[in-house]
């Protein structure tokens, strides 16, 4: 069934929104890097990988549906952090906004009873409990260690071994 075009414009806008958040991770993986974080620094390149991917999930809906994908202007992310915690708060900040965006999507959908998107709106609900999940985590192991120097450059590398990006930063 072709994509009622209120739900066609919800989805392209998503689709923008998910290069706007592999943007942000991609600053934020600089930002890590340049404070010597380098498995930080690698978990946010492989998390920005993760979110062009995403971007290519709705795309391709689109696409197989017979609609056209029309992409919005990308804003600069316009950040900047001084720490691990600060990353990982704003990436988890962001992260919210994106649950609530596909949030957004789940309603529209049904209002236009498109029950052929539900299966891919239903990942991105799931995917975003899993996101907002997993940067929690490591929020809450962040302010465990505090200032401790030893403690940060262990998670440092658990999650640099935890991701590979396919565009190092390093
Ligand atoms: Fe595409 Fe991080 O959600």
């Amino acid at each position: 069934m072709k994509i009622p075009e209120k739900l066609l414009d919800s989805l392209n806008r998503q689709v923008t929104a998910e290069h706007h958040a592999a943007l942000i991770y991609t600053q934020l993986s600089y930002d890590l890097h340049h404070l010597s974080f380098g498995g930080m620094s690698t978990w946010m390149a492989a998390q920005a990988d993760e979110e062009r991917v995403h971007a290519g999930k709705i795309s391709d809906h689109i696409l197989a549906r017979g609609g056209r994908v029309q992409l919005g202007t990308v804003e600069s992310p316009g950040l900047s952090v001084s720490s691990p915690l600060d990353a990982f708060s704003y990436a988890l900040e962001h992260e919210r906004k994106v649950s609530e965006m596909i949030r957004d999507l789940a309603r529209i959908a049904e209002e236009v009873q498109d029950f052929d998107s539900r299966t891919l709106i239903n990942w991105f609900l799931n995917e975003q409990i899993e996101e907002e999940d997993s940067v929690s985590g490591i929020i809450d192991q962040l302010k465990l260690v505090g200032e401790d120097g030893s403690g940060l450059l262990r998670i440092d590398a658990r999650l640099g071994a935890e991701r590979t990006p396919a565009t190092p930063t390093q």
